[in-house]
């Protein structure tokens, strides 16, 4: 019988030493590498010696051991760590896709994301068709012969919809279709490669690291495409250089061991103050709740121990209604009034005029984002009911509930 997946078992399984025996790897203080003897070196360049890192755009030992540990997460063959999430969702795209060809993607992504994607890609000749994700005949319908990759979120930003990644996978089939799947916001909770995804992104500055002390990112896939976007004379990760610091590097990765506890507390406190929310009759969105259309399918897809998650949207209609409401809540020491997510603090901002603000306005209509829509990401405040008085506290005050 397969035992199933269990990411936390995955990254608590890794034996990863200094060369020391230091508990943690030795951070790797090098740009490059020497080499005992030449023949080596020029092997090394020709990707025919095992072991040996030549410079550290390419490789180094730092960047090596959290990649691990971000295959081991997703239970992918291979990973490449990047300085950003768009560092790596830009090298999956660039790297898969060539001029002529077309993606379809989610409408409802991160906004960088959009924005490379609607505004970027032009210049390269590679056509993007935006599709409802949750909608699978609007997204079978928009596969062509030339298209590329499939790309979703597996929760989306700032939505929150939950993508159906094995009807996707499905989708794709055996046509060469990758399926990409930017899985930032549900890291240990869903799993997109043992759903059918091909590649996962993420942007490791969220959840991932979880100090907002950086901006990194990482690409979990099979051996093939890893090598391939790290090869020196084509790969897309070698040749545009988004490489990750290995300084960061050791840091992430000693974060990644309390990963499951984060997610963990993110889930359970996220869940207390939906479940409060829904008692003001505000409208909110939670898919960790039976009001959110995908509940039913998030419980089919995630890993049982997480929780759904530690993202909020609550829909205050106006942008107006939205901006006292955030300015006083940072005040009254809730959180930070602030983009970005997976902190140990609550972080709130108005998704249609922050990080969703490069989706041209008729189309966040059209994807449902109303301008009063406020994105949380909820702490890990140890008194959770503390905090929601608070929330409610400025409600009343504002006479909003
Ligand atoms: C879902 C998602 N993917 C990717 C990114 C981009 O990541 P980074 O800011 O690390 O480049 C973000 C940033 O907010 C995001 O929310």
């Amino acid at each position: 019988m397969s035992k199933k997946f269990n990411p936390a078992n995955a990254i608590q399984d890794l034996k990863q030493f200094g060369e020391f025996g230091g508990v943690n790897p030795s951070i790797t203080d090098s740009a490059t590498f020497t080499f005992l003897d030449e023949q080596t070196m020029i092997d090394t360049f020709h990707g025919k010696a095992e072991g040996c890192f030549l410079y550290s755009r390419h490789w180094n030992p730092s960047n090596k051991y959290l990649a691990q540990a971000m295959a081991a997460l997703e239970g992918t063959e291979s990973a490449w760590v990047t300085s950003s999430g768009m560092a790596a969702i830009t090298t999956t795209l660039l790297q898969l896709c060539n001029s002529g060809d077309h993606i379809v993607t989610s409408v409802t992504t991160y906004g960088g994301t959009y924005a490379f994607l609607a505004n970027y890609l032009k210049k390269f000749n590679i056509e993007v068709s935006f599709v409802n994700i949750s909608d699978l005949e609007s997204v079978k319908a928009a596969l062509r012969p030339n298209t590329k990759v499939l790309y979703t979120e597996s929760m989306t930003n700032p939505m929150l919809q939950i993508s159906n990644i094995p009807e996707l996978a499905r989708l794709t089939g055996d046509n060469g279709t990758k399926l990409v799947v930017d899985n930032t916001f549900t890291p240990m909770i869903i799993s997109p490669f043992q759903l059918g995804a091909d590649i996962v992104v993420y942007s490791m500055t969220k959840f991932i690291n979880g100090k907002n002390d950086c901006v990194a990112g990482a690409i979990c896939a099979d051996a093939d495409f890893i090598n391939a976007i790290s090869d020196v004379n084509d790969g897309t990760a070698m040749l545009l250089g988004p490489v990750l610091d290995p300084l960061r590097s050791s840091g992430i990765l000693k974060n990644l061991s309390t990963l499951h506890i984060r997610m963990q507390k993110h889930s359970s406190n996220a869940m207390f103050i939906a479940k409060h929310f829904e008692e003001t009759r505000l409208k909110f969105i939670y898919p960790g709740l039976p009001s959110h259309p995908d509940y039913e399918l998030m419980k089919s897809l995630m890993n049982p121990d997480y929780g759904f998650g530690g993202m909020i949207a609550i829909d205050l209609d106006t942008a107006e209604r939205a901006a006292p409401f955030m300015e006083m809540m940072q005040e009254k020491g809730i959180g930070y009034h602030a983009v970005s997510l997976g902190y140990f603090k609550t972080l709130f901002s108005n998704s249609g005029k922050s990080t969703s603000s490069e989706v041209p306005e008729e189309i966040q209509k059209k994807m449902g984002l109303s301008p009063g829509l406020i994105r949380f990401s909820v702490g890990l405040d140890q008194d959770i009911e503390r905090t929601f008085q608070w929330i409610k506290e400025c409600l009343v005050e504002l006479k909003y509930i």
